[in-house]
């Protein structure tokens, strides 16, 4: 198994500039450094290695290439108000890493043990965490098949690596900017029996068609659509949330149930947990449909909608186009009081403002 303690820790001796955070474009910018894990069905896991970012080497009928056999996570570490680095809930993306694994027919490893490589990744780099509280350091591990052989079948190879890369705020403006969002059922992200509940490649890929027309189109992400009722499921890379007063008349904040097709986020769950322990309004994980929506549109019981991820915290929807009409949403209008308030719980959590057991200290 993967083992902290087989760690051969060779770092950069040159450095790249670090780039002020405020200009910078998602996932554009890497560190000096670079996490990799060998794997192979006849040893097991190798040694881990933090050494200099590098190109990889790969035989050209690596699975990976062919059939996406990948999978990938997205989690972050920020520097505090008191120097501190702090990673956030970061088991929460150990454990959805290792389902992904085995949905991809990946090597399994040790969840506790690959977290700290990751640690030990971002310490070695921490010049590297912005010095702001609108920033952070995000954190890519990726686990490809490298079985060399056009074979669809379980790789005897793989790789496992970790690539860093400052990022700057979600929203420049420092406000929310609210998006838009295209609702059509003609594109679907995730199936029943499918792999949308797991972080794999392939998943996001696929997803690229639907967003280029939803560009196209005037809206800047797509909201997934799934089944004959049109149920709401996510929106881009993002889960949902609907804060309403329901059809019984309760003030409730509703999110899709985790039901196969919907990705498992950390912020869904942090914001689950947070809601439940307010304790203030109804949290239910239900399904809701386009006509549920248009139905509470109409009689004015749609409080708040937005999108909740590692990416942005939560984000705010102001607009839906589904069948060819423009839905208004009136989230600002709002507030948005709920968004606003777990954005900032959120944020006091991870820049170190608020102590937290949710929190990983890097160094
Ligand atoms: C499809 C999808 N939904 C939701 C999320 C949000 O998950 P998290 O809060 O863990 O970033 C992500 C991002 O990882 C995603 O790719």
């Amino acid at each position: 198994m993967i083992k902290a303690s087989d760690l051969i820790i060779t770092p950069a001796t040159t450095f790249k500039e670090k780039p002020d955070p405020s200009g910078l474009v998602f996932g554009t910018v890497f560190t000096d450094n670079m996490l990799t894990i060998e794997w192979s069905l006849a040893s097991g896991w190798e040694k881990p290695y933090i050494k200099p970012l590098e190109n990889l080497s790969l035989h050209p009928a690596s699975s990976s290439l062919h059939y996406a056999v990948e999978l990938f996570e997205g989690m972050k570490a920020y520097r505090g108000v008191d120097g501190k680095i702090r990673l956030f809930r970061p088991s929460l993306n150990m454990e959805r890493m290792a389902r992904s694994a085995r949905r991809a027919t990946l090597p399994c490893f040790d969840e506790n043990e690959l977290l700290e490589c990751i640690r030990k990744l971002v310490e070695v780099e921490k010049e590297w965490v912005p010095y702001s509280t609108a920033a952070s350091l995000y954190i890519r591990p990726t686990l490809i098949g490298t079985e060399p052989s056009l074979g669809v079948k379980k790789p005897t190879k793989a790789l496992l690596y970790v690539i860093l890369s400052p990022v700057g705020p979600y929203f420049a403006s420092g406000s929310f900017n609210p998006i838009s969002l295209w609702a059509d059922p003609k594109y679907v992200r995730a199936w029943k029996g499918g792999t949308g509940d797991c972080k794999l490649g392939g998943n996001y890929g696929s997803s690229i068609y639907a967003q280029r027309e939803a560009l196209e189109l005037g809206c800047q992400q797509v909201l997934w659509l799934y089944g004959e009722d049109h149920q709401i499921t996510e929106v881009g890379t993002m889960n949902l949330f609907l804060y309403w007063i329901n059809e019984d008349g309760e003030d409730e904040l509703a999110t899709p149930p985790l039901d196969g097709i919907i990705l498992p986020g950390v912020t869904r769950q942090s914001i689950l947990d947070l809601a439940c322990n307010w304790g203030e309004f109804k949290v239910s994980e239900r399904y809701i449909t386009m006509s549920d929506l248009t139905a509470a549109l109409e009689e004015n019981r749609v409080k708040e909608m937005f999108g909740a991820g590692t990416a942005c915290v939560v984000c705010p929807i102001s607009k839906i186009l589904y069948k060819g009409k423009h839905l208004h949403i009136p989230t600002m209008e709002n507030g948005p009081q709920l968004a606003t308030r777990f954005l900032n719980k959120l944020s006091d959590i991870q820049y170190g403002r608020e102590d937290s057991n949710w929190t990983v200290l890097v160094s």
